[in-house]
């Protein structure tokens, strides 16, 4: 939910010399990485010789490098750069980022809302300040002004600390002033700010992508948190203007990771990267006597043993990696869990307490829905763990422990291999949860996690014969709808395979549990719709498999095409499949982990043969860091 990159560096040395790097430079390399952010518009300024000069343009970031090709920007060692999801204002050049205010001496970037802007609004319009577009950032960036031209210091970090305390709602803003060329200041409530740390000069980023290519040191910022960076020093303050302490740690990730590799898409990468991505999840949780230790999961076991509840929360393909994961954790921790979307959450006044452990599940560590949700949960009393893959984000930061998905960076907006990890790392907390609290005997716990870490090969494996679901996907372009149909945990992976369609392909797409089609949704049915139906392994419970394969036969009966995902060997679904895709042999509550593949696969092709951008869909943005 919009991308934000500042930079200073020393720029030039008495000679005149350049070193380190231009500021636009920096500035749009740092907005490509972070356009999965946001895509609407895109916008930079930077500080020349004569001040403050700007470019922003609507549309994607190859807008505004047109622009600044065909008017040029001035050499610069400071900047700020934006790309946007828009909240307030529609999509133009003038609701773009930066906003430039003061007659043209101060620009600023801002991500979140700022919920009391009309009130400010109308005290600056009293000030006879002027506003030339809709959005909450202009009214930010003249509040800004307005305080910085009161001061006697003329000091922006001060501007900016007293702005914040004004201000209410989510905001990251960064902001530079043509009488300040030293410096750019940066503040954040509730939404994503990190520091980067180079060799005289310095970074901000919405996340680390946003300087990747330059560094790998990195600095963790706390909630209402002011950070001024020159390019040789940053210095943190709270709103109160009391010093305060960033958290340095190293980026384990490289700027190639965050490169298409070859790809066509980031999409397609990603979904190719999950075997490492749910292996490299697994790896070094074990002991030398092959018990299983979470490392990061600093609750004490007897606050774990007391547990006698857990409500996952999160959002989309999450929430559905959380519906996965319930089936596990009752099945072999006997604690009733619940799943619950986190915007929901809240509204309903659930009942938690010190007893309850609440499990955030989100890729980005950002999901702000996800975040009040957790902040909730801990006014309550109940303890959090988040299932995170991005280090140094707000959930985990801000929760009692964090068991981290090693999935390395999604960049596509639509999630994959985040959700076969955070599977896979929901799986590991309830093998846990079981082995502490005695639910299951050491030998099954191993007997699972060896299937667990057998995985990897298997989605491997599909992934060597993603050719059919290519052609299948390709060949229904044109369909109208999508159905699909799954029982038990296949359930879950209904909703995702809808999910995926809907965002990539913007088709019309369902997941029904299966049982509860003649409930209603078999009214859909007509000749020629085609229905996903995923069955559960013939090797498992019987009644499971046999319910879902006469459900295939009801389907059929009234005219659908079946296109049916079932286990290498089972014989029960051929006569009545009229695609078949089958996938390698595995324990039931595993099935998700690799059912979810072809899925995927055949969202991502049908979006490619409609001519759709699967990585920047429309009207989304990758992490979602408003409520
Ligand atoms: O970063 P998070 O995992 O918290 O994001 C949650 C959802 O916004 C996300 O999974 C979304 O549904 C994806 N675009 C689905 O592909």
């Amino acid at each position: 939910m919009c991308g934000i990159v500042g930079y200073i560096g020393l720029g030039h040395d008495s000679d005149g010399n350049s070193f380190n790097h231009s500021a636009y430079d920096v500035l749009l390399e740092g907005l490509r990485r972070q356009e999965y952010r946001g895509y609407d518009s895109a916008g930079v300024a930077v500080i020349g010789d004569s001040g403050v000069e700007y470019r922003k343009k609507a549309g994607k970031l190859i807008n505004l490098a047109n622009e600044v090709e065909a008017n040029p920007l001035p050499t610069s060692n400071i900047g700020i750069g934006h790309t946007r999801w828009a909240t307030h204002g529609g999509p133009t050049d003038a609701n773009a980022h930066p906003h430039v205010v003061d007659n043209g001496r101060l620009a600023v970037v801002h991500n979140g809302i700022i919920e009391n802007f009309a009130e400010i609004r109308s005290e600056l319009l009293e000030e006879g300040v002027e506003f030339i577009s809709e959005t909450d950032t202009e009214v930010a960036a003249n509040l800004i002004a307005s305080i910085y031209n009161k001061l006697d210091t003329k000091d922006l970090t001060e501007a900016v600390r007293v702005a914040s305390n004004r201000m209410e709602g989510a905001f990251t803003i960064l902001a530079i002033h043509e009488d300040a060329k030293d410096r750019v200041v940066a503040t954040r409530r509730n939404s994503p700010l990190v520091i980067g740390l180079g060799n005289n000069e310095n970074f901000l980023g919405s996340d680390v992508s946003g300087f990747i290519d330059y560094t790998k040191s990195a600095v963790e910022m706390g909630q209402d948190q002011i950070v001024t960076i020159t390019a040789t020093d940053y210095s943190i303050i709270d709103f109160d203007g009391n010093p305060a302490e960033g958290k340095p740690y190293t980026i384990e990730w490289d700027a190639a990771a965050a490169e298409k590799g070859g790809y066509p898409s980031f999409m397609e990468k990603e979904i190719h990267e999950q075997p490492a991505a749910v292996r490299d999840t697994l790896m070094g949780r074990f002991d030398e006597n092959g018990n299983l230790t979470l490392d990061e999961l600093k609750i004490d076991d007897s606050t774990l043993r007391s547990i006698d509840k857990i409500i996952v929360v999160a959002c989309g393909t999450a929430a559905y990696a959380g519906h996965v994961a319930r089936y596990a954790i009752e099945h072999w921790c006997r604690i009733p869990t619940e799943v619950e979307l986190a915007h929901e959450f809240r509204y309903r006044d659930p009942i938690v307490n010190e007893k309850t452990l609440v499990v955030s599940l989100s890729q980005s560590g950002e999901t702000m829905d996800t975040l009040m949700a957790v902040r909730h949960a801990q006014e309550q009393g109940a303890k959090v763990v988040s299932i995170c893959n991005t280090t140094g984000s707000t959930l985990p930061r801000e929760s009692d422990a964090a068991l981290y998905t090693h999935a390395g960076p999604e960049i596509a907006v639509a999630s994959t291999k985040a959700f076969l990890s955070q599977i896979a790392a929901a799986y590991l907390l309830g093998l846990y949860l079981a082995q502490l609290r005695g639910n299951m005997y050491k030998d099954e716990i191993q007997q699972v996690l060896s299937e667990l870490q057998a995985m990897p090969e298997k989605i491997q494996e599909l992934l060597d014969n993603e050719q059919q679901i290519k052609d299948l996907g390709a060949s229904m372009k044109d369909a109208p709808s999508v159905l699909f149909l799954g029982r038990h945990v296949g359930y879950p992976v209904a909703l995702e395979g809808a999910l995926k369609l809907k965002e990539i392909a913007y088709l019309h797409a369902e997941g029904f549990a299966a049982g509860e089609l003649k409930h209603g949704p078999i009214a859909l049915i007509e000749e020629g719709q085609p229905v996903f139906v995923i069955v559960p392994s013939p090797r498992g419970r019987d009644s499971l498999h046999s319910k879902v394969v006469s459900n295939i036969q009801e389907i059929r009966a009234r005219g659908a095409v079946t296109l049916v995902i079932a286990e290498e060997g089972d014989e029960a679904v051929k006569p009545y499949a009229d695609h078949l895709i089958t996938t390698p042999q595995c324990p039931t509550l595993l099935q998700p982990l690799l059912a979810t593949v072809p899925l995927q696969i055949f969202a991502c092709s049908l979006a490619g043969a409609k001519g759709l951008d699967v990585d920047q869909p429309r009207n989304l943005a990758k992490s979602v860091t408003v409520e």
